[in-house]
């Protein structure tokens, strides 16, 4: 397996220089692990999503979609274990504060005895004994501050999805097998966060769960697991850089009967981590909350008379994640040829990436700019463009291409005569010549490929 070299500080002043992704409440000096997402970063997550919808829902007659509220009733989250058993065992330095992962490899010693010791402020015997800390974030709805008021923020979005299955399946008249897909916040208070957006507080998730006949959830496993590999290639990662890992029997999460992840290969020290989630969580959801809530959760199938508590199959992957993967994916430094300064690409793929072309004149006279405006005007309703005539054409062009433009049009000399322009491909360096009169179906049918 090649060893990919580390792009994440290269990227990170990327995303900050050209508008893709700003620290959080930067001026105040930060929020730890959580991240805005500027111009271009709001362009491409979109893109994302909405490729991820038109697949998994517009594209499909047996899936539905749904978006359910973060707010949800306390019970909602006893039900699904994660009061419980959505913890890591974690210990604290009475010295100078800080906390660690009970299994963070830098603490030497035993935690809770004389010889354990702190991986920050390097004290011996100053780290308590591990505790449980809870993941979830914890607040108060209504005026009251007390534990009856205690409301979490959802850390995943399928539970919207579970306690709404019947409403979702009798208005829709959804015979099983069946799904509901959501796109939507979630919050994790992460111990260690890190790696830019790779893991964060607040992320997004873009869930799907599948409702199926037990006996069949096996079989539905694997066919999600062969879409969503595929759904990840069409983007343009890497066949190389993707691979499935099983997880054993002590990494299955608490509701999970069989679980794989799709990784992909960030490079450097992180190496190949989880994007995609895809977990056989059988019946133990539905279950759960029909015990809690007190309400049958049952499908009753009228061909067979039969009555059953679905089981269900999920696909659940991070667009954060999957934006940094694309990022990852598509950065190179090239030469080009007869130039000193070399370039900078985002090889994103036309359909994803945030601009669709750039618009220049050659030079600042002659009409150019003029015509080179009116273009980009024409454009704009259908795809975005960005109209640059600032500096030289060369510098132009190296600007589009850091930020994964995959075409930039030119108004030359021979424009205004010809009715035509040049259009140059970010990856090949080729020039065509296009009718300006043909030049929306020309991109339009570029980006589509
Ligand atoms: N409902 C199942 C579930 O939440 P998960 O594997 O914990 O499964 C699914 O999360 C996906 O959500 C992950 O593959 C990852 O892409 C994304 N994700 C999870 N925690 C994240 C975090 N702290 N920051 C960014 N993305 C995260």
């Amino acid at each position: 397996m090649p060893n990919r070299p580390d792009v994440m500080d290269k990227l990170v002043s990327l995303c900050k220089r050209r508008g893709f992704i700003f620290q959080s409440s930067e001026i105040y000096g930060g929020t730890g692990s959580v991240w805005d997402y500027g111009p271009l970063g709001v362009e491409l997550k979109r893109n994302l999503q909405e490729r991820w919808w038109k697949e998994m829902v517009r594209s499909r007659d047996n899936v539905e979609g749904l978006d359910s509220a973060i707010l949800m009733h306390p019970r909602v989250w006893e039900a699904s274990g994660h009061v419980s058993g959505f913890v890591d065992p974690m210990v604290d330095c009475r010295n100078c504060k800080k906390r660690f992962r009970a299994d963070d490899p830098k603490i030497k010693g035993t935690p809770g005895t004389p010889d354990g010791q702190c991986p920050a402020c390097g004290m011996k015997g100053t780290l308590g004994e591990p505790r449980q800390f809870n993941l979830m974030f914890k607040t108060f709805m209504g005026p009251v501050e007390d534990s009856a008021a205690i409301i979490y923020l959802r850390p995943e979005t399928a539970q919207g999805t579970y306690v709404n299955f019947l409403n979702v399946q009798q208005s829709t008249r959804q015979r099983i097998p069946f799904g509901i897909a959501q796109i939507g916040k979630a919050f994790r208070n992460e111990i260690t966060p890190g790696n830019f957006i790779f893991r964060t507080r607040e992320f997004e998730q873009m869930e799907m769960q599948f409702f199926v006949e037990p006996g069949t959830d096996m079989e539905w496993f694997e066919y999600w697991k062969a879409e969503r590999m595929r759904w990840h290639r069409g983007l343009g990662l890497a066949e190389d850089r993707l691979q499935f890992h099983q997880h054993s029997e002590t990494e299955l999460a608490h509701y999970a009967r069989a679980a794989f992840d799709v990784q992909f290969d960030f490079g450097g020290t992180l190496g190949f981590q989880e994007i995609e989630g895809i977990h056989n969580r059988g019946d133990f959801d539905l279950t759960q909350h029909q015990k809690f809530s007190g309400k049958k959760l049952e499908y009753f199938d009228q061909g067979t008379n039969k009555r059953f508590v679905p089981f269900v199959v999920e696909t659940a992957v991070g667009p954060n994640r999957t934006l940094l993967a694309l990022l990852v994916n598509g950065y190179r430094e090239e030469a080009v040829e007869g130039e000193e300064e070399g370039r900078v690409v985002l090889g994103l793929s036309p359909a994803l990436a945030p601009i669709k072309t750039g618009v220049f004149p050659l030079v600042k006279k002659d009409g150019m700019p003029e015509m080179a405006r009116k273009i980009a005007d024409s454009l704009r309703p259908h795809f975005p463009v960005f109209y640059d005539d600032s500096g030289a054409i060369g510098r132009r062009y190296r600007r589009q291409d850091e930020v994964g433009t995959p075409f930039c049009i030119t108004v030359d000399g021979e424009s205004a005569a010809g009715n035509s322009v040049t259009v140059r491909d970010r990856d090949t360096l080729k020039q065509d010549r296009v009718s300006v009169d043909s030049l929306r179906e020309y991109v339009a049918q570029r980006i589509s490929e």
